[in-house]
């Protein structure tokens, strides 16, 4: 398995444009199971979920073809209605599929989804909405079976999930009638799924606020769509010029979908300009950040959750005591053990953490568990003195399209071997 060997102290600068959004394909691709004609998706980024996800489609009876960054799915040929443990378990967004194959086949049988050790990943609120569209769901040794063609209704969530609200989505528009989902998770991923279901001719309407809803009985037919960039890539990288210094243009991603990352940073002490498609950054090495009194994770527009790692190694170093709380996920701190072996001064009591900024991190061998952590290792690694050794690529993989070219573009010395 590679490693990624990574110098810190270096200056970083440049122009990058950002890959597409992991968590905008994802469902994306799910939801090509509702036509029978092809859907071309461009700016679709080559992870290792992605590839999970077309793992599935082909599984499904789907064929998916690659044209430099574009992918064309056809699912005219879909004829299958289970999906195996081995393929659920490579990843979160497997659950995504179950909504639409029901949808589809009127059957699926699936099992429990993989995804990053973030603390439990239950379902319930997914199964509840296709429950509420009139699915008859089933769980039992280790499986569940959803059966009956859904016929639309009204999903009260009681949480906003992202996964549930855009199970609920692809699931209504697959229903004879109408559908209403509330309390909907407003993430700009959600708002991009609308789009491209009504670039297929559904009625989808409300994406980004709380009320969503989807007119019942459409005919979808194929089309277009290009993934929007990828907003926490946009803020790891954001994240890595804060760190180590340096000056950075973002291209390819709308700055108001990070714009409570953005203002973080400005807070801490960097300069930062946003255009309509682009962010602009420059941390002066000569000035130490500032640490910020509290951080707070929370649903969209809140600060968002997947950002909590990459934006910790930077207060890591800042001046002063900044103190986070985790309140989407019960561990998602998996993180902070290798910034320790890089020097960080980080407490943790249950979902909360005081980062206590010190002048230097300095380099170590440590290990990603989790995609977001990973990005943080990466992040306290440009910032540190001497050289660190990464190692967990497989979790980093999953949502960052080559990490180290990435960084690399802006100067960074960072290899994998
Ligand atoms: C999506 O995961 C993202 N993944 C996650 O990004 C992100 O952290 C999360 O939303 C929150 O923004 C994808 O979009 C592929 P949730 P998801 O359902 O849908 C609880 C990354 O790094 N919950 O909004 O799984 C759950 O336990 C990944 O790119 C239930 O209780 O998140 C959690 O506490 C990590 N029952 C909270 O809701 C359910 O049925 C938020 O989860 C579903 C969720």
């Amino acid at each position: 398995m590679s490693v990624m060997y990574i110098e810190g102290g270096v200056p970083l600068e440049g122009a990058w444009r950002v890959q597409g959004a992991k968590n905008s394909v994802l469902p994306i691709l799910a939801g090509c199971l509702l036509t029978k004609e092809p859907v071309t998706i461009s700016n679709c980024p080559r992870l290792s979920d992605v590839d999970a996800a077309v793992d599935i489609l082909h599984h499904l009876g789907a064929t998916c073809v690659w044209e430099g960054e574009t992918l064309v799915v056809d699912a005219a040929g879909a004829n299958h209605t289970c999906i195996d443990q081995g393929r659920m378990r490579a990843m979160r967004s497997s659950i995504m599929f179950l909504g639409p194959l029901v949808a589809r086949m009127g059957k699926a049988k699936v099992s429990y989804p993989g995804g990053c050790e973030l603390g439990p990943r239950p379902i319930d609120l997914h199964l509840e909405a296709l429950t509420a569209l009139g699915c008859q769901v089933h769980e039992g040794q280790g499986e569940i079976l959803c059966q009956g063609r859904p016929r639309g209704g009204v999903i009260h969530l009681r949480f906003p999930s992202v996964g549930a609200t855009e199970n609920a989505m692809l699931c209504g528009v697959g229903a004879e009638g109408d559908t209403t989902i509330l309390n909907a998770a407003r993430e700009p991923e959600i708002v991009q799924l609308q789009q491209f279901l009504n670039t297929l001719g559904a009625k989808v309407t409300g994406a980004g606020g709380s009320v969503i809803t989807i007119r019942g009985g459409c005919t979808l037919h194929g089309g277009q769509v290009s993934i929007i960039g990828d907003r926490i890539v946009a803020a790891t990288l954001l994240a890595g010029v804060a760190a180590a210094g340096g000056e950075v243009q973002v291209d390819g991603v709308d700055w108001r979908h990070l714009s409570t990352v953005l203002q973080l940073l400005e807070q801490a002490g960097c300069q930062v300009r946003s255009g309509v498609d682009h962010i602009w950054l420059r941390r002066d090495r000569g000035a130490p950040l500032r640490a910020v009194p509290s951080i707070a994770t929370a649903p969209y527009p809140g600060f968002p959750t997947d950002a909590q790692a990459p934006i910790m190694a930077v207060f890591a170093t800042a001046r002063g005591t900044t103190f986070f709380r985790e309140t989407m996920f019960s561990n998602r701190f998996g993180h902070v053990a290798g910034l320790h072996k890089m020097g960080a001064d980080i407490t943790i009591h249950g979902t909360t953490a005081w980062v206590r900024g010190v002048r230097r991190l300095h380099g170590a061998s440590v290990t990603a568990t989790d995609l977001r952590g990973g990005g943080a290792l990466a992040v306290a690694a440009l910032a540190a003195e001497g050289q660190t050794v990464l190692d967990g690529l497989e979790h980093i993989d999953r949502g960052y399209e080559r990490l180290e070219k990435m960084f690399g573009h802006l100067g960074a010395k960072m290899e994998r071997r």
